[in-house]
């Protein structure tokens, strides 16, 4: 089956083959193609260029002409805590009161209360709730989503989580990347005895979790209070033997040296890094290691932005992702995001396509495979209304996607109509 999109106002993320992810100054090039052309085969893009270029095509290829209309890749959301249960309303409201997030925690909320809802939920349970989460990433054009665990803090409810993300990504349309965040809290049983949990995580959990091939990453709370370095270490390096890449929540509310580890132990993105000091800056910008920025975060705790400038300067690889969890940023909204990354982090629109997209896919160890419009990539587009890319976040707020398509196929149309320009 061959279907081509003629006339787009822009094709962006055109990037050529073997672009793996971009730093520096070359994170600035959206790669876009005016009047554009694209051509799907399968599940795969077989051709990009000017709509002039466009090689002839079979009589019974569907073509279809999208003037006004700007084609992206997929967005790949490569950072959220998407499956749980129950909203935390009224710690929203006690953090509006004056309490920290912090604070929250040490009286047995935060991450603590959305553990006793998920224990309680059954894994059919958390798909549904999980589901319309989903659709709504969908709706804003993205067609990855890593999701990890972390709420369920015992052998049976991490499992449990994990297979409810395998469940979904059968499901489709939306391809999920399951992380095992099994250190994301010491959880209550073991609160006098957190040396008795990090056991439990590297003797049993782990190799479960990795003898039934349910997590792809193994990401740690490296934070103050949480698990310092030398846990987190603990963990990552047992989870690196039994195979699993890394990730890392470093430096999100105190500057501890999570980037420094992270770059240290080759993982494939360092998350949050709203403290991130110097020397975190430079050790991430000599590595591979991704440094993914969640802006939704410090927007919804109402703290200092990550540093992205200077992650960009100094040559960094940057990407942006959502976070979406119930505690510190309920949102799925990844375009708005993209918009908070120009408002208050500086980063140019050029520089946000591509953190969430090519560096995001390479966040998640994907780019050869997702992330940009390249012959050969899987065919994951995002078609939204507009003559410019820049509307997808100087526009901030509104959806401009009108179709989403998922390895070739269409998955997503708007009800509405494109937003008229
Ligand atoms: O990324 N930092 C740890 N985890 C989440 C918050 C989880 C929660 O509060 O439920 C985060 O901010
Ligand atoms: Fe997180």
């Amino acid at each position: 089956m061959i279907t081509a999109l003629r006339h787009a106002a822009q094709l962006v993320g055109a990037h050529p083959p073997g672009v793996a992810s971009l730093r520096g100054e070359r994170l600035r090039d959206p790669a876009v193609i005016p009047d554009g052309a694209l051509i799907i085969e399968g599940e795969r893009v077989a051709w990009v260029g000017p709509s002039a270029d466009l090689p002839p095509l079979p009589a019974d290829a569907q073509v279809q002409d999208v003037p006004g209309m700007v084609v992206l890749p997929g967005l790949v959301d490569s950072h959220t805590h998407l499956l749980f249960a129950g909203e935390r309303l009224d710690e929203f409201e006690q953090r509006l009161g004056g309490l920290t997030y912090q604070e929250i925690g040490a009286r047995g909320g935060g991450i603590q209360s959305t553990v006793r809802r998920v224990r309680a939920a059954s894994r059919e349970r958390l798909k549904e709730l999980a589901r319309p989460r989903l659709a709504r990433s969908l709706a804003f054009g993205v067609t990855t989503v890593e999701v990890k665990s972390g709420y369920g803090l015992s052998p049976v409810d991490e499992l449990k989580c994990l297979q409810a993300v395998a469940d979904l990504n059968d499901e489709g349309p939306v391809e999920l990347v399951p992380t095992f965040l099994g250190a994301h809290a010491v959880p209550p049983e073991f609160a006098a005895d957190r040396a008795g949990y990090v056991r439990l995580l590297c003797d049993d959990m782990l190799p479960e979790v990795a003898r039934c091939g349910l997590a792809r990453f193994c990401d740690v709370f490296c934070e103050t209070g949480v698990f310092g370095l030398d846990e987190s270490e603990r963990i990552l390096r047992r989870a690196a033997g039994l195979g699993l890449g890394l990730k890392l929540h470093a430096d999100e509310l105190t500057p501890l040296g999570g980037a420094e580890l992270a770059a240290r132990l080759g993982a494939v993105s360092a998350d949050h890094l709203l403290c991130v000091t110097e020397a975190g800056i430079d050790a991430l910008a000599r590595s591979g290691t991704v440094a993914t920025l969640l802006p939704g975060t410090a927007f919804f705790l109402g703290v200092e932005f990550a540093p992205a400038r200077r992650l960009i300067e100094r040559g960094a690889l940057v990407a942006l992702a959502s976070d979406c969890n119930p505690g510190t940023c309920p949102t799925e909204n990844l375009p708005l995001v993209g918009a908070m990354a120009c408002a208050r982090m500086g980063m140019l629109p050029g520089e946000v396509v591509n953190a969430l997209t090519l560096n995001a896919a390479a966040a998640l160890g994907q780019a050869e495979r997702l992330g940009s419009l390249t012959p050969g990539k899987q065919a994951d587009l995002v078609l939204c209304s507009g003559a410019d890319h820049r509307q997808l976040f100087y526009h901030f707020g509104v959806n401009h996607v009108w179709r989403v398509f998922k390895r070739g196929r269409v998955v997503h149309t708007a009800a509405t109509p494109a937003l008229p320009r």
